[in-house]
């Protein structure tokens, strides 16, 4: 068993293979956090708890006052009863207060991970589960903790369920899903932020005295901010120092805070958004809280993120595409936008077809009478002008030609023109006496309601019948506003944002269930719903609605921090740039969307003889590197964030048997230095031959002197250079 119980000292030990999680069940029934970090044997870990006692710290009536909860690095904190600091729990009583005191009650290990019921989460038989029972006395409130690890994986997964087994009903005001103290606040905190077009900007910055609090109350994880952070050393780098992760497995409304305390000491609370979020919990009622996966690495950003792609690819990503290469697609978005027909969207699949790519996407446009994004969303049938003929034509007509066949679907939305919402008026979310907010002329539907969901898998039930579809891209291009449900009690109110994404985790688990073999793209207007939660369901998501490739560099490799490259959709787009006007050669925009699941998103009518040699080059080159970029190891060498001339990454085959090295010059330095690159993650023993010329090195010069970069013959901004490198038989 991975995880022990130390009776003697009351701890609990959890291993994976390379970390050691300890906590310590305390004389007042409380959850000390002892240690989190690379793997240690048992001794001495007692040491770790120090309680002490401190002015102004109170501590339970009648007790030791070394018994304070308010200096205690704690796994579950509780409100108001002596722990000043962001709470893990808050619980409205029958009686008006809000004290809330969890103290242990009983745990048992197993061998097993459960589900948690109507939400995403790690799953493998591979695992032992602790699972802890804390009990707040008065309420009769029980808090169950789980806490698993996998035999094969580097994290750890934790999750909370509260369950009322007193007599009177309560209100859950908030309950994190993780809590992850530190005993020293004296760290960086790294997290996401963005916009659309611009999605995770990396930012770092000094943990301050205070509560800072990342969040979305957009209904989304949103483009705004990421629902993962990690906490490094001040000295940490990419490749060296220690680093903590957490990744919310959740897709709507979260809040991240942070608090370094009065003692220096770093709190920090990852759950759902407690501002937004009150749940009423009848006697025998439970509410099951989201999944939190943790990572720590001493080998920085970079053993941090590897142990999370592992971890998503082997026990999060369950869709049977998973580990299959995804077919190559083209998606008309950028080449047609809604200005396409049948003989239009054949001619492109005609060319696609000769070129060797894989998949027709048809995007937004197909149904309803939508020639403007300011109509239809809702009225899933085939727009008959712009489709004589359905899907059931064009779909045969190009599987004819070899191709597989994709559609885009925006299921959570309704334009206020269409034929759904005069139908249903009551079917969207909204405050009656109130304005309703729209975004991109569009309502969102109210997926707490069973109803609702149902109706929409219907009408996409019979779409998806109607003709070969074998992929579809789930959209939602705008936030959730005035987010109450006409059928909701007034005191079940605030329930609606989750029950909203309990809504969107339903649909998702029907049309697997009725469609397993589907390939599903994720997209939020570009990469504003890009979570794990989302990920348990499709295994990719479109990262964003900026196709620049140069912008593409900063964004993957913030995505990349907490993401696999097998999850980012990446597709080489039109030049000059549709968001940007920046022109990039087309090899560049190849090596950039290489790095993600790859495809196209241009007229290939349009193409020059050149352009359609160069595509042929990367399909096969696609089918060459794809598994090794989606199952290798990615290091990322600089950073966009750091270094506006270059990005240097490379991706090693788990046998370390060979690699593929990206360098891409973003912006010239007139008259640079001579670049060498160090690497990463190769034997140091073994010898590499560089394909391109047959060059060998040895694993230990490529690590410690580093690969010379050859200077670019046409030293220009966007250029780029890919090497590949196997290892000499
Ligand atoms: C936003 C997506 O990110 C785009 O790729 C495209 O599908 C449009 N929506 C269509 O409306």
């Amino acid at each position: 068993m991975a995880i022990s119980f130390d009776r003697e000292n009351g701890i609990f030990k959890l291993d994976t293979i390379n970390t050691t999680y300890v906590f310590k069940l305390d004389p007042n029934g409380r959850l000390a956090h002892l240690y989190y970090g690379e793997r240690i044997g048992a001794a001495n870990l007692n040491d770790l708890y120090r309680p002490q006692l401190r002015s102004f710290c109170p501590y339970p009536e009648g007790l030791d006052p070394l018994a304070s909860p308010d200096m205690l690095p704690q796994e579950f904190a509780g409100f108001g009863a002596g722990d000043y600091r962001v709470a893990s729990v808050i619980v409205r009583n029958a009686d008006g207060d809000d004290v809330t005191d969890p103290r242990y009650a009983a745990h048992k290990i197993f061998r097993g991970k459960p589900a948690l019921d109507g939400l995403p989460a790690t799953f493998g038989g591979n695992a032992d589960t602790l699972e802890v029972t804390m009990t707040d006395r008065k309420t009769g409130m029980d808090f169950i903790l789980l806490f698993s690890v996998f035999d094969d994986a580097d994290v750890v997964a934790r999750s909370v369920r509260a369950v009322n087994r007193g007599d009177r009903p309560v209100r859950l005001r908030k309950l994190a899903s993780c809590t992850l103290d530190f005993a020293s606040g004296d760290l960086d905190f790294i997290h996401l932020w963005g916009t659309h077009t611009r999605e995770r900007c990396f930012e770092r910055r000094e943990m301050l005295h205070g509560i800072q609090k990342i969040s979305s109350q957009r209904g989304l994880s949103s483009h705004q901010h990421s629902p993962n952070f990690a906490v490094a050393e001040r000295s940490a780098t990419e490749s060296s120092g220690l680093v903590w992760g957490v990744e919310f497995v959740y897709s709507g409304n979260f809040a991240i805070e942070t608090e370094r305390d009065q003692f220096d000491a770093l709190r920090t609370q990852t759950g759902i958004d407690p501002e937004t979020f009150e749940w009423l919990l009848e006697p025998g009622e439970s509410f099951q809280a989201p999944e939190a996966l943790l990572a720590a690495s001493t080998d920085g950003l970079d053993g941090m993120s590897l142990r999370f792609h592992d971890a998503i690819r082997n026990h999060l990503l369950r869709s049977v595409w998973k580990d299959r290469k995804r077919p190559i697609l083209v998606n008309n978005w950028e080449a047609t936008y809604f200005n396409f027909n049948t003989g239009k969207l054949l001619d492109i699949a005609r060319d696609a077809a000769e070129l060797g790519i894989e998949m027709l996407v048809l995007d937004d446009g197909w149904f309803g009478r939508r020639d403007i994004d300011n109509n239809s969303l809702g009225d899933w049938f085939v727009y008959e002008k712009k489709l004589p003929g359905g899907l059931g034509h064009l779909v045969s007509e190009v599987n004819k030609l070899g191709l597989k066949f994709g559609l885009w679907f925006e299921p959570e939305m309704v334009s206020r023109d269409s034929e759904l919402f005069r139908a249903h008026p009551d079917w969207c979310l909204q405050i009656p006496g109130r304005t309703r907010s729209e975004g991109r002329w569009q309502l969102v539907l109210d997926f707490s309601r069973g109803e609702v969901v149902d109706y929409i898998f219907k009408e996409m039930c019979a779409v998806l019948d109607s003709a070969n579809i074998e992929y579809i891209k789930w959209d939602a291009n705008r936030h959730l506003t005035e987010v109450s449900s006409v059928v909701l009690p007034p005191e079940r109110r605030k329930e609606v944002f989750h029950r909203y994404m309990l809504g969107v985790y339903r649909l998702h688990e029907m049309l697997i269930a009725r469609y397993p073999e589907l390939l599903i793209e994720g997209c939020s207007g570009g990469g504003g719903r890009f979570d794990a939660g989302m990920l348990y369901y499709v295994p990719q998501i479109w990262t964003s609605d900026n196709s620049d490739a140069i912008e593409r560099l900063k964004i993957q490799y913030s995505t990349s921090l907490f993401f696999p490259c097998s999850t980012m959709g990446a597709h080489v787009s039109d030049v000059p740039n549709h968001q940007t006007g920046r022109t990039t050669p087309f090899f560049t925009r190849g090596v950039v969307a290489m790095a993600g699941t790859f495809g196209y998103e241009l007229d290939l009518n349009k193409m020059t003889e050149d352009e359609r040699t160069m595509i042929r080059t990367q399909v096969a080159e696609y089918h060459k590197f794809n598994p090794l970029v989606a199952g290798g190891d990615l290091h990322r060498l600089t950073s966009p964030f750091d270094d506006p001339h270059q990005t240097i990454w490379m991706t090693v085959a788990k046998d370390k048997s060979e690699f593929l090295l990206n360098y891409v010059q973003s912006r010239v330095l007139p008259c640079g230095p001579q670049l060498s690159v160090r690497l990463r993650g190769i034997d140091e023993k073994r010898t590499y031959v560089n394909s391109a010329d047959g060059k060998k090195y040895s694993g230990e010069f490529l690590m410690k002197a580093g690969f010379p970069l050859p200077p670019f013959s046409w030293n220009s901004d966007g250029e780029s250079m890919r090497f590949h490198f196997t290892e000499e038989k």
